[in-house]
């Protein structure tokens, strides 16, 4: 039997490498050449066409390269099969570190130095102290989660904000609409981290960013259909927010002329905050694969959501 693979085309050769490591036995098959559909057993993919792993009659389960699950959401034509998540400790710590950077960066005032350096300008600003200055962080799954614990473990005072309530060490957790407000109108750094879906599509409007502390900043590494695009332009512009670090936008690259691309006030990287990795990922991909051979179900299963993309 054989793997399809389909990491949305991009490094096939890589994962074939990486796979090849943890499954030796197993053919992969790189979508969309393939020989005999009855052969696939396992799919690996990324945003693969719609309804096309219906294709596959002895398909047992579908395993993600990535934690978003939105390209399930919009295939209204998925098997009856396990749909596993890739949860990857080593992306989560890649995405807490990028979010650490900007917080960083905030805090102490980074862009200023920057701006004073071009001018040859010698000036010391006082800096927030690390356990005052307050980071809010909306989504506490299974990436969100990490990220809080790694901001925790640096000291910065942090508030978490999820749907359910959840308990964190050393995380303060808030959870129901009703908390929002509060939770937002307190923190100099929101860090969105939510999943997206019906729900979450333009959740940080512009009633929810108006409830921000007046100067705090926002960090994007979710994805970019959950924040107004247009209210966050105009609440950066009239200096209600201060700065945004953007890793995610709603449209994907971002195209050119784009005002996020020249906003003196925006950072943007081109969605790498916690981008997967062929090798840590493939290890964990093997053992959801073995663990369902076993007749075992793997960690992060998917359930459908209903998307409006
Ligand atoms: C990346 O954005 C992912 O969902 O894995």
């Amino acid at each position: 039997m054989a793997i399809l693979l389909n990491n949305d085309g991009r490094r096939h050769p890589d994962w074939k490498r990486a796979l090849r490591v943890h499954l030796p036995e197993r053919e992969v098959i790189e979508y969309p050449i393939i020989p005999d559909v009855k052969a696939i057993d396992y799919a690996i993919v990324w945003n693969h066409p719609k309804g096309d792993l219906r294709r596959y009659p002895n398909l047992k389960a579908v395993l993600s390269t990535g934690s978003g699950t939105e390209h399930f959401d919009r295939d209204t034509n998925l098997p009856n099969v396990p749909i596993v998540r890739l949860i990857d400790m080593a992306m989560a710590d890649d995405m807490a570190l990028y979010t650490l950077y900007w917080i960083l960066h905030f805090q102490r005032q980074f862009e200023t130095y920057r701006q004073q350096q071009s001018l040859q300008k010698w000036k010391r600003h006082p800096s927030p102290i690390t356990s005052d200055y307050n980071i809010c962080l909306l989504g506490l799954g299974a990436i969100g989660a990490i990220i809080a614990q790694k901001i925790a473990n640096n000291g910065f005072k942090i508030s978490g904000w999820s749907r359910s309530q959840k308990n964190l060490n050393g995380v303060t957790c808030l959870s129901g609409e009703e908390a929002l407000p509060e939770a937002l109108g307190m923190a100099d750094i929101i860090v969105n981290c939510l999943p997206i879906n019906t729900s979450t599509t333009g959740f940080l409007d512009y009633v929810k960013l108006s409830q921000m502390k007046a100067g705090a900043a926002i960090i994007n590494i979710s994805r970019g259909q959950i924040i107004e695009d247009d209210a966050l332009l105009s609440f950066l512009d009239s200096g209600h927010i201060s700065a945004a670090a953007l890793d995610v936008f709603d449209q994907e690259p971002l195209p050119p002329g784009s005002p996020f691309w020249s906003h003196p006030k925006v950072h943007v990287t081109p969605h790498m905050s916690g981008a997967t990795n062929p090798d840590t990922a493939a290890k964990i991909i093997s053992q959801s694969i073995l663990t369902l051979e076993r007749g075992e179900a793997p960690n992060y299963l998917y359930q459908k959501q209903l998307s409006k993309r």
